[in-house]
Formats: C-alpha cells, sequence, structure tokens
C-alpha cells in the first residue's frame, strides 16, 4: 500500500479523530433520549427524534467511521493486520457497523414509527444497545491511545535491521 505525506496523514488521522469520536458523541445521546424515555420522558416525542438521529448521523457516521479508520491503517506504517490494537478495532468496528445498519436502525426508525405504542420490552433495547456500543467504543479509544500487545507473530519481521525497526512507533 503507498504510504502518504505526513499533512496528508494528519489530516486524514484528525477525520479519522472527527468521525470516529462524533461516532461515540451521538452514541451517547441515543443513550440520553433512551434513559429519558425511562425516566418519564414522552416516547411520542422522544422516539421520532432518536429515529433522526440513528438513521441520518449514527448510522452514515458509522460506514464513515469505518471506511477512514481503514484508510488511516492502510495509508501509514501500521498497517491493517500488523497491529494487535488495529486489528481488535477493526473486528470491533465491523461488528459495531453490522449490528447498526442491520439491527439498531431499523429499530430505531420502528420506535420513532410507533412512538407511545413501541412495546415495554423494546423500550429497553434502546438503552441496552447504545449503553453496549458506547462501552465497546471506549475500548477503542483506550485502544487507539495506548496501542497495547505490539505486532502479532506473522506480521513480525525476520532480518535484525526490520526487528529493530519494528521496536519504534510508525
Ligand atoms: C475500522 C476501524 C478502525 C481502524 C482500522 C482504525 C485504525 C487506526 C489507526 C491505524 C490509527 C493511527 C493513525 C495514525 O497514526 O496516523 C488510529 C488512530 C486513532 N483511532 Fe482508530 N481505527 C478504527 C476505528 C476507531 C474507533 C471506532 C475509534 C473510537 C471510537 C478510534 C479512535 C482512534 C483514536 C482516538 C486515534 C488516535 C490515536 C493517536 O494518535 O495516538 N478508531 N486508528
Amino acid at each position: 500500500m503507498p504510504r502518504i505525506p505526513p499533512t496528508a496523514r494528519k489530516g486524514l488521522l484528525t477525520l479519522h479523530l472527527v468521525t470516529s469520536l462524533g461516532w461515540l458523541g451521538t452514541d451517547l445521546v441515543l443513550l440520553t433520549l433512551g434513559i429519558a424515555v425511562q425516566r418519564g420522558a414522552d416516547p411520542a416525542a422522544v422516539y421520532p427524534v432518536t429515529a433522526l438521529v440513528g438513521t441520518v448521523l449514527f448510522a452514515p457516521l458509522s460506514v464513515l467511521v469505518w471506511l477512514i479508520g481503514v484508510a488511516s491503517a492502510l495509508l501509514t506504517p501500521w498497517g491493517l493486520l500488523r497491529y494487535r490494537w488495529v486489528l481488535v478495532k477493526l473486528v470491533l468496528t465491523t461488528v459495531m457497523v453490522g449490528l447498526v445498519l442491520f439491527l439498531l436502525t431499523p429499530n430505531l426508525r420502528h420506535a420513532g414509527a410507533l412512538g407511545a405504542a413501541l412495546p415495554t420490552r423494546d423500550r429497553a433495547d434502546l438503552v441496552i444497545a447504545p449503553a453496549v456500543s458506547t462501552i465497546l467504543m471506549i475500548i477503542a479509544t483506550v485502544l487507539s491511545t495506548y496501542k497495547p500487545w505490539g505486532r502479532r507473530p506473522a506480521a513480525r519481521p525476520t532480518t535484525r535491521a526490520s526487528r529493530d525497526r519494528a521496536t519504534s512507533t510508525p
């Protein structure tokens, strides 16, 4: 994969931070709205807003986060499969994007359409889903800043010179 010049890399990282942390912020908004209904707010007023935020902001952002995250890995010396922290983030984000697009977004649309008629069981899902994804995104953020576990064995270089290079941060 081609590597990009430092200025372009900073631009890509900025884009990655804005989208991924924007995704986390939107998730917190969905969690707040879900909890508000549990605490007595009017579901007929709240769920249409939840559906709007979910479909117009959260779902498209999830796809953007995945695309820009993958680009941030492929276009920098980190690589997509070379470091465990990048690989774990890739798996986490891929699972989450699937859940957001195929499970959460249809559920949010359903809740927006039903409003106060949404059964209690389904109301709990609108708290549990954003709570779980918020935790997963905080894990992704911590992995990104601490970058634990080093390189994967298969990706570890074999020559002495490349071994020396691998001990430094890309
Ligand atoms: C497909 C999924 C993802 C991949 C492949 C990925 C990959 C990467 C890579 C390679 C970097 C380093 C970029 C550089 O040094 O120029 C990075 C940085 C970062 N990523 Fe991700 N990322 C993904 C998703 C996420 C998510 C979901 C979050 C948080 C919600 C996140 C938060 C961050 C943060 C905070 C940094 C900055 C770390 C630093 O500069 O010290 N990423 N990511």
